[in-house]
């Protein structure tokens, strides 16, 4: 899972750097570039990161083609040789891959036979030298040969020696097309190629792109032309730099962000869903993977409060390959930051297959989830720059609930009054995070001893436990301690076992009706030993605690997260963890 980029046109390796800046996001591993100068193929790579490459980057004055890959390690370890680009054998092609080549193994196995030695671990080699290999007298037919002998998902750039255009194939991975007068642009993501053009076009599944200095022009697997349509994109905002780090600023932005999504919302129109769907409505699912499927667990308590009906929340790589069911009575609601996340994708492609309405809510307009979707609901987060997911958390749980509150008036499930006070409790969530944010001293205090923690268990009970479950996800993917999140009552079912001192226990316990079961768990797990923090209104024996504000009891989720995403922060700060770019992570997962 990677991020690639490649272009014809001025300054091709200087703007190939900076595009691999855009797209670290979808991985960090290792970055490399390939570019041509009389007529040869150069390639410079690196473990580590751009920045890391563009210093090493010789001079290319004048070099007007060039491919760049930014990595997230699938098929072989993090070293210099399984970093993109890869040559073939003999050095006339030079390729970059994102995806994954599901019958690689054979592939190599042919190439191996036929005496082609590979340099690295990974499963995208095979295309450098299956392009070769394939190579009579025309570029065009040994891509053609190349994309029908490849099985899985593929998005490829590839350059050659023979002529001077460059080639993409794609399948299934993301790949986008960009023209404007400074060249044409081959790129993983819109977001990315609109900082370079604004005529812009979603290359579909089973093609191959062949650019020249001014144009493309698009085939089927079969060879023959197919049409593509462009359309114009926004200009991308330059990404911010900031003193510090992204994800505390990202907290920070939290109450203005809550704001931001109920304007957005209302002002784009609120459900935008067809009568007939809301209407024969019979099932309901939210899928998502990670923190967006965190925030389809939560909402999905309140949506059952709401509507009466399944609502079901789902991770997405299991609603692909599970037999969950799908007909025109079904509204899936498919949550993703990116929308860029390939389970996601695959999980509304499974939705639109077989009938059911497919419905993106996602902080990225234009995306290829949006592009799956029928329809697109804004978060209005803003870009998020952090691996760990924030803000957009909040957005997604603020759009969701809204939704859920306007399909069950619509249903008749809700009275309007019910409606209209659910909208205008989300009002006081801005000054109550901004009351907690304050509080944030204490939760630094907190973290200097959970730090030194074996484990830390998230616990809660009803809608308290989908936030524990985001509190865990925080916590152990930027601190890197062993985290796991259970609803309160299942703890003596087995986990009771391993409380003991030295481990930490969160509780949430913001569901007022739980609060008594609450203070037994707590006082089950303190009497083993484990260290316990309330993160509640209420004060508990046996505990420390973190307090919020009392808001609609349909809103917790949205609030009380918040200091779990602070103290997550402070724990991994006081580690000296790489906050922003976790190990082995990556911003946006573009592989199932
Ligand atoms: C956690 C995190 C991930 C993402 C997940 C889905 O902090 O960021 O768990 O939430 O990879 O990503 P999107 O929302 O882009 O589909």
């Amino acid at each position: 899972m990677c991020g690639i980029f490649g272009m014809i046109g001025q300054n091709a390796v200087e703007n190939t750097c900076r595009a691999l800046k855009y797209l670290e996001y979808r991985g960090y591993d290792s970055a490399g570039t390939a570019y041509k100068t009389d007529g040869s193929l150069n390639i410079v790579k690196t473990v580590g990161r751009v920045e890391k490459l563009t210093e090493i980057m010789p001079e290319t004055n004048g070099c007007n083609l060039s491919i760049g890959h930014t990595r997230w390690a699938t098929h072989g370890k993090v070293c210099q040789e399984n970093a993109h680009p890869f040559y073939s054998y003999g050095k006339k092609f030079a390729i970059v891959h994102n995806g994954i080549i599901e019958n690689h193994v054979n592939l190599k196995y042919k190439l191996n036979s036929i005496g082609v030695k590979f340099l690295s671990e990974t499963d995208s080699e095979a295309v450098a030298h299956l392009l070769e290999k394939n190579y009579s007298d025309s570029v065009f037919d040994s891509v053609l040969l190349t994309a029908n002998e490849l099985e899985g998902a593929f998005a490829v750039v590839a350059t050659n020696t023979y002529d001077d255009s460059l080639y993409a194939l794609k399948n299934k991975s993301p790949l986008v097309v960009g023209i404007a007068d400074t060249g044409v642009y081959f790129c993983s993501d819109i977001r990315c190629i609109s900082h370079f053009a604004n005529k812009v076009a979603v290359v579909p599944d089973k093609t191959i792109a062949v650019a020249t200095r001014n144009s493309v022009m698009f085939y089927g697997f079969d060879g023959n032309p197919v049409s593509v349509k462009f359309f114009t994109a926004d200009t991308a905002q330059e990404t911010e730099t900031v003193d510090g780090d992204y994800m505390l600023k990202e907290i920070l932005e939290i109450p203005d962000k809550i704001r931001q999504a109920k304007q957005g919302y209302i002002k784009s129109g609120g459900l935008n869903l067809p009568s007939k769907t809301v209407h024969r409505l019979k099932r309901i699912y939210l899928i998502g993977c990670g923190t967006a499927y965190n925030s389809g667990l939560e909402v999905a308590a309140v949506a059952r409060k709401l509507l009466g009906i399944d609502v079901i929340p789902v991770i997405a790589s299991e609603f692909i390959y599970d037999s969950y069911p799908v007909d025109s009575y079904t509204l899936a609601f498919l949550i993703s930051q990116s929308g860029e996340t390939a389970d996601t994708i695959r999980a509304a492609e499974r939705v639109n297959s077989l009938g059911g309405f497919t419905y993106a809510v996602t902080n990225t307009a234009n995306s290829s989830l949006s592009f799956t979707s029928s329809v697109t609901k804004n978060i209005y987060a803003d870009a998020e720059y952090a691996v760990a997911s924030t803000k957009a958390y909040n957005c997604q749980l603020v759009t969701l609930t809204l939704l859920f509150a306007d399909l069950a008036y619509l249903k008749g499930s809700i009275d309007e009054q019910t409606r209209n006070k659910i909208f205008d409790s989300i009002d006081v969530l801005p000054s109550a995070v901004d009351k907690v944010l304050e509080d944030s001293y204490q939760i630094s205090r907190i973290a200097e001893e959970v730090k030194d923690s074996s484990a830390v268990f998230f616990i809660g009970r009803t809608a308290d436990y989908p936030t524990a479950a985001e509190g865990s996800l925080k916590l152990k993917e930027i601190s890197y301690i062993h985290s796991e999140a259970y609803p309160a009552g299942e703890l003596k079912h087995g986990t009771l076992a391993l409380m003991e001192k030295g481990v930490t226990v969160v509780a949430i316990a913001c569901d007022s009706a739980q609060i008594d079961k609450m203070s037994l768990s707590i006082a089950e797990v303190a009497a083993r030993g484990a260290r316990v923090i309330a993160v509640s209104p209420y004060n508990f024996d046996n505990a420390a605690l973190v307090k919020v504000p009392v808001v609609n009891k349909l809103l917790y989720g949205i609030l009380s997260v918040v200091p779990l995403q602070l103290l997550a922060y402070y724990v991994a700060k006081r580690l000296g963890r790489d906050i922003d770019k976790p190990r082995n992570l990556a911003k946006s997962v573009t592989v199932e």
